[in-house]
């Protein structure tokens, strides 16, 4: 049995994700937010579960991630925690969680390892986050960052387009790639950045990169699991492929209870004491 939240464990699976870039073999990551999802990611076999602030959008109903909370965050992180017992499980740090200052960073990066289990915390930004980063680490907490479309930001008239099109913007999100490195983080989402843009960081960077909307040329890839099994259906980005479609098998389910109670069907003597 695998001691889950330890720190040996942890830099374990830290070194395999980062030895998997040095071999060539792909890294894979998914969100999850409670714990039947938890164990079916971990048993799937996939290296890291991201308890992402996407849980905002896809299980509370948000339109943004910025009224995502710490409280919120450490609530579905603890029910994650309990069905993962082998991947990763990385906490994402919400809206205003690095905020005014590095100890308020520490304070609440802690939280996920201590309150949560959490392995390690993912870190929306670039250059303007370093000295946050620096201060998690400095903790003994890992980082994992996230650059290109930070979804934090998008009130911010930044929406939810990609990112690093033009010549500025791409030198910008290289700039912000190379930084966290340098702050020491142990890997780094790309989010929405055209695909020779990811491949050229990709390159660059010693730490693996994980693309989400960012093309093949990542170290790995992340997908919101509700995206994956379309159990989200009130949009539906370019990037996504959809391995399966819940949300309409469920209705389809409620459905035929619907009508298996009015009809008399169900219970049946079988389901009956
Ligand atoms: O919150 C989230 O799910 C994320 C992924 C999209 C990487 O940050």
């Amino acid at each position: 049995m695998i001691e889950v939240g330890k720190m040996g464990y942890r830099n374990e699976v830290i070194s395999s994700i980062e030895a998997k870039k040095k071999r060539g073999q792909k890294i894979t990551m998914l969100t999850a937010y409670d714990y039947p999802t938890g164990r079916m990611v971990d048993r799937a076999g996939i290296d890291a579960v991201l308890v992402g602030d996407s849980l905002g959008m896809v299980v509370l109903g948000y339109e943004t991630t910025r009224k995502v909370t710490m409280d919120d965050m450490l609530h579905h992180a603890r029910a994650v925690r309990k069905g993962v017992e082998r991947a990763l499980l990385v906490g994402d740090m919400p809206y205003m969680s690095c905020e005014p200052d590095e100890d308020a960073a520490v304070r609440n990066a802690r939280r996920f390892i201590r309150e949560a289990g959490c392995d390690a915390v993912k870190v929306e930004g670039g250059t303007g986050v370093v000295s946050r980063i620096e201060a998690i680490i400095a903790d003994g907490i890992p980082v994992m960052g996230h650059v290109g479309l930070t979804p934090q930001s998008v009130d911010e008239g930044n929406g939810f387009k990609v990112k690093g099109r033009g010549k500025e913007d791409a030198e910008k999100i290289i700039k912000d790639a190379a930084a966290v490195q340098g702050a020491g983080c142990f890997s780094v989402v790309l989010e929405c950045v055209p695909a020779v843009l990811a491949g050229k960081i990709t390159a660059e960077l010693t730490i693996p990169t994980i693309g989400i909307g960012a093309g093949p040329s990542c170290d790995g890839q992340v997908l919101v699991i509700h995206d994956l099994l379309g159990m989200f259906d009130k949009f539906v980005p370019k990037f996504v492929k959809r391995y399966a479609d819940l949300n309409a098998e469920a209705v389809r389910a409620i459905e035929a209870f619907k009508q298996e109670v009015e009809s008399g069907e169900f219970p049946s003597a079988d389901s009956s004491f």
